[in-house]
């Protein structure tokens, strides 16, 4: 056990208030703040901060404009690019002066529907200078969601481009956009885009703007100053499943998300100045937020914007080739993109072949790291493989080994140990807790440290929720155990949340967009095991009377789920069947269906209402 480790956490858990306004110190503020935290007004109350300043121009006044800031390396597109901190600067800038020209300023929302560009770093920065909000929107999710987003966000602008590029494909999103705001109750001012060389796309003005055209207008030396904001003042909403349909937008501050990423650099990922960082995630996910963006600015670190796959761009030897030409000293991925890496590279022979160049540690999070992947990437890299546990409402990791604080135990299966700032409990049914080593609801004492989500965005009660369950506690959604060495193992959710290749999703949503096709009597969607993905999601429907014989009934669901959620919920297989297993009181048997489809064993329960249903759908799923 690392001492260093042992002594943060206690010193965060009996001090949190002088833990963390010491963590604090790393930061410019405008105003320091005098106290941790208040019920009222969270994480440094009085404190005043600018995210931006932070992460970019303080790097520049310290003399460190020549040091690379943002590497973007686009193996779709044959470019690799590299900005220093002075460029970064110059870009971040103008973007937030072409804002600014459109009226944005302090507390106005920008949604972010972009791809994996430099320009998409550029607009989340430029908000943050100005003291606006942005939402970012995974380019996966499909008009109607987008819709649903800006709905909520009421923003003034919405940044764009031409197209994303996902592997081969090229996928133009002005007909998404403009979809979305045929779908949208709100009406932006703007829709700004930036002309990408695989697509134009049509502008209609005076609503829509060429990005390149608005630069033009701006100058170098007319840059907006960073706005200073309360610590509190959100930085960004970033959408997120929830179990219902409509999603949560977690609202995440400036102080203590800066303060909390800046102490997970130095202290989890051992990254500081002159390091290079590489999350390879999206900048639409919560990893993408803190760790491609903020985290390593925040510390003057490099970071790796990467707009590819892991496998097929061009092969499955891309991650180590980026690792290695970029000399990446901490590396940060989801099981499932090594699951997809190994299945095409069995004997890692990319691998042996390029190396992992100056890297020191491989880090996993987004869903459960399965032991195997786990070994068979520790034994072809020869680094530490850390498993580790968050989540968006979290904004940064809660279960690790942290690494730069000594501690390399790790146990496969396990996310590793509480990180300093969270006190987690696993409590039963009752709300007391468990004895070491059964499972239970994995919560967290509150107040939650820095960085972590404060509210919903337009939805508080939706925000309390989360405590209600266990009074004094923070209710993750997970189930899991501490084992008798004090490793806290994640075994799944407690809800209907799902985890399809990293990205988490609710069949609970593509549940209510199946039931809404025609033809639909009665659905369950559920998520099972797949050997890649991790989970996908399979659906069950009921034809209606008279419906039976539709033979694209099932093509029907699967393409409704496409086009109103987006292809990144891969709901590809559905059967339809004469009937459900439901108890006796109606209630939909979805563990059972889940055991079904997982090939697992299942005693029938005693109260399910027709006891020959179990055995139909076995036969269906095998055919
Ligand atoms: N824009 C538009 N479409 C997107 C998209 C985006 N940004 N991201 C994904 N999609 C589409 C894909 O093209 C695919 O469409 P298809 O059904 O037409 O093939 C669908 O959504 C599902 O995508 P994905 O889940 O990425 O599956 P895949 O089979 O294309 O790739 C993996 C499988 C494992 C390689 C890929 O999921 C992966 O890299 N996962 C890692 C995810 C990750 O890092 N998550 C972050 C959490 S830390
Ligand atoms: P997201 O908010 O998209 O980051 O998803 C968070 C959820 O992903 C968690 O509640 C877990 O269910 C799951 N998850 C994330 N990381 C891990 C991990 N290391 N092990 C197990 N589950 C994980």
């Amino acid at each position: 056990m690392s001492d260093a480790y042992t002594a943060a956490w206690k010193a965060s858990i009996d001090n949190p208030q002088g833990f963390w306004l010491n963590a604090a110190k790393a930061l410019d503020w405008t105003k320091a703040p005098e106290t941790g935290w208040n019920a009222a007004d969270g994480w440094f109350p009085g404190g005043r901060i600018n995210t931006c300043h932070n992460a970019v121009d303080r790097h520049v006044a310290a003399g460190h404009g020549d040091a690379a800031a943002l590497i973007y390396d686009s193996p779709v597109t044959g470019t690799i690019a590299t900005f220093s901190y002075s460029e970064l600067l110059e870009e971040v800038g103008r973007v937030a002066a072409m804002l600014a020209s459109l009226g944005v300023g302090k507390g106005d929302r920008v949604v972010i529907y972009m791809p994996m560009i430099p320009h998409t770093v550029f607009a989340m920065l430029a908000c943050a200078r100005l003291g606006a909000i942005h939402s970012v929107v995974f380019g996966g999710f499909a008009p109607h969601e987008l819709a649903k987003r800006i709905d909520d966000a009421t923003p003034k602008v919405l940044l764009t481009a031409s197209c994303g590029i996902e592997g081969s494909k090229v996928i133009p999103y002005k007909p998404m956009v403009d979809e979305a705001l045929r779908l949208a109750r709100h009406g932006v001012d703007h829709v700004v885009l930036f002309q990408r060389e695989q697509v134009t796309a049509e502008l209609a003005a005076p609503r829509d703007l060429d990005w390149m055209e608005l630069r033009e207008k701006t100058a170098a030396d007319a840059i907006p100053a960073c706005v200073p904001v309360a610590s509190d003042d959100p930085l960004y909403i970033l959408y997120t499943s929830g179990t219902t349909g409509t999603p949560k937008g977690v609202v995440r501050d400036n102080g203590g998300h800066a303060t909390a990423l800046t102490w997970s650099m130095t202290n989890i990922y051992g990254i500081g100045a002159g390091d290079v960082f590489w999350a390879a995630s999206d900048v639409g996910w919560v990893v993408g937020h803190s760790y491609i963006v903020y985290a390593p600015l925040l510390v003057g670190a490099t970071t790796v914007l990467f707009e590819g796959k892991p496998v097929g761009t061009p092969d499955p030897g891309t991650f180590w080739r980026t690792i290695d030409r970029h000399g990446v000293k901490a590396f940060f991925t989801a099981p499932t993109a090594i699951r997809a890496v190994r299945k095409e590279d069995p004997d890692a022979k990319f691998l042996g072949e390029i190396g992992t160049g100056q890297c020191q540690a491989i880090f996993l999070a987004g869903e459960r790291a399965d032991p195997d992947t786990i070994g068979w990437l520790e034994d072809k890299s020869g680094l530490p493989v850390i498993d580790h546990w968050w989540q968006t409402e979290l904004g940064w990791p809660a279960i690790a080994s942290c690494v730069a604080l000594g501690d390399l135990r790790r146990k496969r299966g396990s996310a590793g140990f509480p990180v300093p700032g969270y006190d987690f409990a696993i409590l039963g049914e009752d709300g007391k807790p468990v004895p070491q080593g059964h499972s239970g609801s994995v919560a967290i004492r509150s107040p939650l440290p820095p960085g972590a989500f404060r509210t919903l965005w337009n939805n508080k009660a939706g925000y309390e929720k989360n405590f209600a369950g266990f009074p004094g506690y923070y209710e993750t959604g997970d189930a899991g155990h501490f084992d008798d060495e004090g490793f806290l193992h994640i075994m799944g959710r407690t809800d209907d949340i799902i985890n399809v290749a990293g990205h988490r999703l609710s069949t609970g949503q593509m549940e209510q967009i199946v039931a809404q096709e025609d033809g639909v009597a009665e659905c369950a969607v559920i998520g099972a095991d797949d050997a890649i993905k991790g989970m996908i999601p399979i659906g069950f429907v009921v034809p209606r009377a008279g419906a039976e014989n539709d033979d694209t009934l099932a093509s029907r669901v699967i393409a409704a789920v496409r086009a109103d959620l987006g292809p990144v919920a891969a709901l590809k297989t559905v059967y339809t069947v004469p009937q459900l297993p439901k108890t006796r009181s109606g209630k939909i048997l979805r563990n059972l269906l889940r055991k079904i489809v997982n090939g697992e064993q299942f005693d029938t329960p005693a109260t399910i209402e027709d006891p020959s249903v179990p055995e139909m759908l076995i036969n269906t799923v095998r055919r």
